[in-house]
């Protein structure tokens, strides 16, 4: 199988010519990257993400700490990443850059990648966090309104739990017992396969 590393450094070499000129910091994903028991997959890294390179870290780490709480989950003991690894901007009614949600473009050009990143890991069970990943893993037509609290057959050929993204709750207030609600049926899922 090939390592992760390998698949990383031909993931930079590929990327690397696309934007010349542009800052387009790939942030790549980290932890336990030997068969852990999840692999998180996120949207895309914000504005820390990238100054950190790391992926979950600023407000959206805060979200990441709040799921490993309710899910009796360690950072070490997973895996995070993201669909996409560039962070996707645009210039804001004042001027500001700001994220927006990755393209269609931008999530077919990585979905290959992530697709060897989640070979190279292999975790037992994939989440993803909101939409963007969850049509890159599943079927297009597939929304996290939808598919949230299940468990879906992945193109990985791993399974894989649909949850809302922890950010999109801060907007939709009503989500928040539904997201809790998703997250214990998932940690109630993990432990029952625990050592199986
Ligand atoms: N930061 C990430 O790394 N991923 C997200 O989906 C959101 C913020």
């Amino acid at each position: 199988m090939t390592s992760l590393q390998s698949v990383y450094q031909e993931m930079l070499a590929f990327f690397k010519p696309l934007w010349p000129g542009e800052d387009k910091t790939l942030v790549l994903g980290e932890g336990r990257e030997n068969s852990p028991a999840l692999m998180l997959i996120g949207e895309a890294p914000g504005e820390t993400e990238v100054i950190k390179r790391r992926p979950f870290v600023g407000k959206a780490g805060k979200n990441l700490d709040e799921f490993l709480t309710l899910a009796r989950l360690n950072r070490e003991d997973i895996f995070v990443s993201n669909a996409v690894k560039i962070r996707p901007t645009e210039i804001g009614p004042t001027g500001r850059t700001r994220n927006r949600a990755p393209n269609k473009e931008e999530l077919s050009l990585f979905t290959p990648w992530l697709l060897r990143e989640i070979q190279a890991v292999h975790p037992r069970a994939l989440v993803t966090l909101g939409n963007v990943p969850l049509k890159a893993l599943t079927e297009a037509k597939n929304t996290v309104g939808d598919c949230h609290g299940q468990w879906l057959a992945s193109k990985a050929g791993i399974p894989l739990f649909a949850l809302y993204h922890p950010a999109s709750i801060i907007y939709r207030r009503a989500l928040a017992p539904v997201y809790e609600q998703d997250v214990l049926t998932l940690a109630e899922a993990l432990q029952s396969t625990k050592g199986a």
